[in-house]
């Protein structure tokens, strides 16, 4: 087995857009994934040659936004998300200070891999997002410091 993370290419759009649709109930379109695909620091996990999951960060100045990730449900719990996520943010070329997400606060799944990867929650934008019952959820912000100089932080 072969596996890659690897920069997104246009030909991997309908894949990824593929996923994106069987994870999410208001998935991102398909103009997103390419402008996403041009313009941002957008990686995927390939597995002997199928896109298995995508990883999108805007790379803003010195920081970095993680705006969306997602591994095909029938390869989750494998090691892939955290290994693409990984490499998609060692190989951003901004070398970010710190880099900001923001996650459904019951996306425990989600949460519980950006903790793992030294994500911390900072703050919480209540009633962020819609659910599909017409109720609504809490976004968890949450923040990954990439430098030991703690000074820079506050520049
Ligand atoms: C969140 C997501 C990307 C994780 O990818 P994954 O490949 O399944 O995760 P991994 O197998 O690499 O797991 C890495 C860590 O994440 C956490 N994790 C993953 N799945 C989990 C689950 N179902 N419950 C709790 N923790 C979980 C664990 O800490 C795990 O580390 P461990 O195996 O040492 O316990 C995947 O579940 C997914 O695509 N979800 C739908 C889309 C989504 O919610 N994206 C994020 C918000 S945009």
């Amino acid at each position: 087995m072969t596996v890659v993370v690897r920069q997104m290419q246009a030909v991997d759009v309908n894949a990824v857009y593929a996923i994106e649709k069987e994870v999410q109930f208001h998935p991102w379109s398909l103009t997103q994934f390419q402008d996403a695909q041009q313009n941002y620091h957008s990686m995927v996990i390939d597995v002997d040659g199928e896109v298995r999951g995508f990883c999108i960060l805007q790379p803003v100045l010195d920081e970095a936004n993680l705006l969306l990730m997602a591994i095909s449900p029938k390869y989750q719990g494998q090691g892939l998300g955290y290994q693409l996520l990984e490499q998609s943010i060692n190989t951003l070329k901004n070398a970010p200070i710190q880099i900001f997400l923001e996650v459904r606060e019951r996306n425990l799944a989600a949460i519980a891999l950006y903790e793992k990867m030294a994500f911390h929650q900072i703050d919480m934008r209540k009633n962020y997002y819609p659910n599909q019952d017409g109720t609504r959820e809490h976004a968890v912000i949450m923040v990954k410091a990439c430098s030991d100089d703690f000074q820079s932080l506050f520049r």
